[in-house]
């Protein structure tokens, strides 16, 4: 079965030119819930360890402080197959490549600067989720 919970940062770059709020509008208007949500700023540790999975690439150094340079959204999604339609709302890892309307299209400059993350994986979701929210910081029906 198919996981329904997948993480999303708005990357610094993104946050720095105005793009939260029509990110975000986007997210509403493709149905995901938003269970939890955060605007921090990462140290070079934390963004590191985010992103342990990409240590030894070639664009590891400059991901890392692309990511730690200044205050980002972080928010869990919740939707039915939560991660496979947040990738498709936010198209190819390259905005370049990316389909006309998805939200690295819109608002992304570089495969560096691509606005936005999505989980790649149910697996990496929980990992992800669990990196930045304690299940307090999570909102469940009751
Ligand atoms: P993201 O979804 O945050 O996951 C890893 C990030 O590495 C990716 O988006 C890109 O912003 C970044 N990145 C930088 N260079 C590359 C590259 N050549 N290929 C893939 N990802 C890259």
């Amino acid at each position: 079965m198919k996981g329904n919970i997948t993480l999303t940062l708005i990357k610094p770059y993104a946050v720095k030119n105005g793009y939260v709020g029509p990110i975000l509008a986007r997210i509403n208007e493709a149905s995901f819930r938003i269970i939890a949500m955060k605007y921090i700023k990462l140290t070079r540790c934390q963004a590191e360890e985010f992103y342990a999975i990409h240590k030894g690439k070639n664009f590891y150094k400059k991901l890392v402080v692309f990511m730690s340079d200044g205050p980002l959204v972080v928010a869990l999604l919740e939707k039915e197959n939560a991660v496979e339609s947040y990738r498709k709302l936010i198209g190819a890892t390259d905005p370049k490549v990316a389909a006309e309307g998805t939200l690295r299209k819109l608002f992304g400059a570089s495969v560096e600067m691509n606005a936005v993350h999505g989980s790649d994986s149910d697996e990496n979701a929980i990992r992800e989720a669990n990196f930045f929210f304690s299940e307090m910081e999570r909102f469940h029906e009751c």
